[in-house]
């Protein structure tokens, strides 16, 4: 049972905003080549997932992760470079360090920013010169592969102060890829959510309350948050439809403070005396529609707010994806 619950990955890039799909372009291109490329963005923006996509456009088999951060203490050297056997006290046998495991394929280096200076130092000579030597050695050993970096962290400034190789610097930094975070796309929710619900749910679906705090979050931890989100409330629920009772109190507390912000904001501006909006010069009568034409307008306006996206557009008005396909029938509404 636990291991069919295990999380489902995929690979894919998933978005619709104009900076994603400029970067699934660059990615795919970036794959044919061979050039270095510099991935920048906040943590959980998919660095990875972008650095997965470049090795996949391209020719290699082996995609090796180098978590930079982990590259701490006295076996980081033994991790990157390998040793032989009886090189420390407990090398029992010979160990293939993940520089060797990359040969032919693509070493991501994971917040490079993390990795000390002396490591530094070994991977420029391996970058340089294609060859290391793994711990006890005196061979050395060819190891040639594409490198991919990526970092949360301004390299350049961490090279103002002495804390990063210029020189290395240099040589990750030939292409870069900037990638935004989640509020500056947020055209990207909707397929996202989408997404994360296909992937994690069982047929769940979103009140329409639940979407709008999804939409309204700033998501600070990005899509790792986003999907982790997901994850949380498919799990704590076991009905089809997720309320916004289910979400994770950090949404539920960020949407109070806002309605807060928006309320001192709203008594400050009547303390300054502000004059209050003006109040329409005739009452305004709103026309009666009949119920049919309120439907279609209401079915055109969500489909217009999703851009198009009829699940989501469904879930919006609260009804399921058939019966909006057969309304959409009935009152003749196409794409
Ligand atoms: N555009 C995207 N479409 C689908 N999943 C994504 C997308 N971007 C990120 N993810 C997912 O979000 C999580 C965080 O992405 P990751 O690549 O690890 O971010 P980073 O390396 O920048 O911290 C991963 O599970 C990844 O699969
Ligand atoms: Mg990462």
């Amino acid at each position: 049972m636990m291991a069919a619950e295990a999380p489902r990955k995929t690979y894919e890039l998933v978005g619709q905003s104009a900076r994603l799909k400029q970067v699934m372009r660059l990615a795919q291109k970036l794959g044919r080549g061979h050039w270095p490329v510099l991935l920048l963005g906040e943590t959980g923006t998919g660095k990875e997932l972008v650095a997965r996509t470049i090795h996949r456009s391209g020719a290699g088999n082996n995609f090796v992760v180098v978590d930079c951060s982990a590259m701490v203490g006295p076996l980081m050297e033994s991790e990157l470079f390998g040793h032989v056997k009886g090189a420390f006290t407990g090398a029992q046998g010979n160990k293939t360090g993940l520089i060797e495991q990359a040969d032919g394929g693509t070493a991501f280096f994971d917040e490079i920013g993390e990795l000390p200076l002396d490591m530094q130092a070994k991977l420029l000579r391996v970058l340089q010169e294609k060859e290391f030597r793994p711990v006890g050695s005196l061979q050395v050993r060819k190891s040639s592969f594409r490198v991919i970096a990526a970092t949360n962290r301004d390299l350049a400034k961490e090279v103002e102060k002495g804390t990063f190789r210029q020189d290395l610097y240099y040589r990750l930094n030939v292409v870069t890829m900037r990638l935004a975070p989640l509020r500056e796309r947020k055209d990207d929710l909707p397929a996202l959510i989408n997404h994360f619900l296909h992937l994690y749910g069982n047929g769940h679906t979103l009140s329409s309350d639940l979407l709008d705090l999804l939409l309204n979050y700033e998501w600070p931890g990005n899509i790792r948050e986003l999907e982790n989100c997901i994850m949380h409330m498919v799990a704590v629920n076991t009905g089809p439809v997720l309320h916004t009772a289910d979400a994770p109190s950090n949404l539920l507390n960020a949407a109070e403070a806002r309605k807060l912000e928006a309320l001192r904001v709203a008594t400050q501006e009547a303390a300054n005396g502000l004059p209050p909006p003006p109040a329409p010069s005739q009452p305004i009568v709103a026309p009666v529609l009949p119920l049919a034409e309120m439907e279609r307008r209401a079915i055109i306006h969500a489909l217009d707010y999703t851009k198009g996206d009829r699940v989501m557009a469904a879930h919006l008005l609260g009804i399921g994806r058939t019966t909006l396909y057969r309304k959409l029938k009935e009152y003749g509404i196409s794409a």
